[in-house]
């Protein structure tokens, strides 16, 4: 497994299944839209967030060709408004911070508008649900904002959520990584 992406989308597997309901906040070139679009099958939902055109046309293409765009709700909005968009709970949400591979390096996800997505990914995930960050220190820019995320995460209530770091070590650790946090079971649901 090369880079945090694969390990995401092993945790995505072991997770999401059919008839489910799940985020993809950077959508980019659609690669973790349409693994979601596979694991949620024909009764499961995906909403999917990117601020530019050039990335929602390239995420309907690749779903297109794969027959599975009627299982997507792709959204021209920034994902700070996920919480108020997506319209029940769901069991994933992921995030791929930075630029849109191939595009125009000097959109990036910013700090500003990131807080307040994953605030809003908490307030939707259901118990047992995954929040999945993969983060670019090594970014211009993917620096500040890896930081930012850090301390969000690390200050997270840990009677409420399990949050974990996975980097691989022996790489640069200017490399990126990936933050999961999984929203815990009530005592009453268990
Ligand atoms: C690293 S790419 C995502 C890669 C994608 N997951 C894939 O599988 O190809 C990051 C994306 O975040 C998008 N982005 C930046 N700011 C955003 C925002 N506020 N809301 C939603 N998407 C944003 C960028 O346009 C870019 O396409």
């Amino acid at each position: 497994m090369r880079g945090p992406v694969p390990l995401a989308h092993l945790l995505l597997r072991q997770v999401v299944k059919a008839g489910d309901r799940v985020v993809d906040a950077t959508c980019g070139n659609g690669k973790d839209t349409l693994l979601l679009a596979e694991l949620v099958g024909e009764t499961g939902q995906v909403w999917a967030f990117d601020i530019q055109s050039e990335a929602l046309e390239r995420t309907h293409q690749r779903l297109d060709a794969a027959g599975l765009a009627d299982r997507v709700t792709l959204l021209a909005c920034g994902h700070e408004t996920l919480a108020t968009l997506v319209p029940s709970l769901v069991c994933a949400v992921i995030f791929n911070l930075g630029w849109l591979p191939g595009g125009d390096r000097a959109i990036i996800t910013e700090p500003a508008t990131t807080l307040p997505a994953l605030e809003g990914a908490l307030q939707i995930l259901d118990e047992g649900g995954l929040l999945l960050i993969t983060c670019y220190p090594g970014h211009a820019g993917g620096d500040r904002e890896t930081e930012t995320v850090l301390t969000w995460a690390t200050a997270l209530d840990a009677q409420r959520f399990h949050v974990w770091r996975m980097g691989q070590l022996n790489v640069d650790q200017s490399a990126p990584f990936c933050l999961l946090v999984q929203k815990a079971i009530s005592r009453h649901a268990a």
